[in-house]
């Protein structure tokens, strides 16, 4: 299905969701506190639709959570033989037959999307981490950008001790930013990471005080405004194909980035 308009307010509601489009400043927050926002299938089916909706002014997208957590990850619920009121249970339609696995295949690549977007050039996504972060929560705040926690983030990648893998799209960011031999002592462990080994791991670009994580990612929104649109996703892309790329190919796209630039500056000077 190829969404059109952004979800409802219902349909938000329904995935554990808000959603707040000011300008440029686009904020999502995990809204079910009773539940120390638990996210479900529907929570990251409906993050795609946010990201595939998200109208092109947008350029910070905010990630926070309701409350006193950032969120406890999948709703454990989805676990249960009769799994959350309106959603099949994970353990539903679980099979060893090629169709079984292609089914579950589309089903987690449906859920990935809902983290994907986050990296995309054209945006900046922020999440703002109190409290825990565990499992697909801390995925999701893996999926941003950047992280900015309050001093009492704790972060947790709870899948293998539940006997299974984080696969909402953490891994690989988390293996860029701490290495393969931290990422394997974290995962393995599924230890918690307070927010001050968070800074030193650089998992987060920023630590503040509690009372001060709002006011901290507002000062971060409005430096991240000041460039200009273009320069910024240019560099973005740049930026994520560093990694990737050897010198060589890296000192091209910078090249070949620059005179896009250059000709879209020439274009605006020229009128
Ligand atoms: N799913 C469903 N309900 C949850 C939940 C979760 N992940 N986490 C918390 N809740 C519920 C609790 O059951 C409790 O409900 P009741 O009020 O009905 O008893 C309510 O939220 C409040 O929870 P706590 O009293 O435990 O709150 P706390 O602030 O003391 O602790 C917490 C917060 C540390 C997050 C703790 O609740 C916790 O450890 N939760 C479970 C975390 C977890 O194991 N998540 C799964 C990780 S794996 C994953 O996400 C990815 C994957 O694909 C498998």
């Amino acid at each position: 299905m190829v969404e059109t308009a952004l979800p409802s307010k219902d349909d938000l509601a329904a995935a554990g969701l808000r959603l707040e489009v000011e300008d440029a400043v686009a904020k999502i927050t995990l809204s079910r506190p009773e539940r120390r926002n638990a996210m479900t299938g529907r929570t990251w089916t409906t993050l795609a639709h946010v990201g595939h909706t998200l109208p092109p002014s947008v350029r910070i997208v905010v990630v926070d959570g309701e409350g006193s957590t950032f969120s406890s990850g999948i709703d454990l619920a989805m676990f249960s033989p009769e799994g959350v009121e309106g959603e099949t249970s994970v353990l539903q339609n679980i099979g060893d037959d090629a169709e079984s696995r292609s089914a579950l295949d589309a089903t987690i690549a449906g859920y990935q999307e809902g983290f994907l977007w986050l990296r995309r050039p054209d945006i900046v996504s922020i999440a703002a981490v109190r409290g825990h972060a565990i499992g697909a929560g801390f995925q999701l705040a893996l999926a941003c950008d950047l992280r900015v926690l309050a001093d009492d983030a704790q972060l947790c990648m709870k899948e293998p001790a539940l006997g299974l893998v984080p696969d909402l799209t953490g891994t690989k960011p988390l293996v860029d930013i701490v290495g393969v031999s931290r990422a394997i002592e974290l995962c393995l462990t599924t230890r918690t990471v307070g927010a001050a080994e968070a800074r030193e791991l650089r998992l987060a670009e920023l630590v503040v005080g509690g009372s001060e994580l709002d006011s901290a990612v507002r000062d971060l929104v409005s430096a991240l405004l000041a460039t200009s649109p273009e320069a910024a996703a240019a560099t973005k892309e740049l930026l994520l194909q560093a990694p990737h790329n050897s010198l060589e190919e890296q000192i091209v796209a910078e090249r070949r980035a620059q005179a896009d630039r250059l000709n879209a500056l020439a274009r605006q000077l020229g009128g």
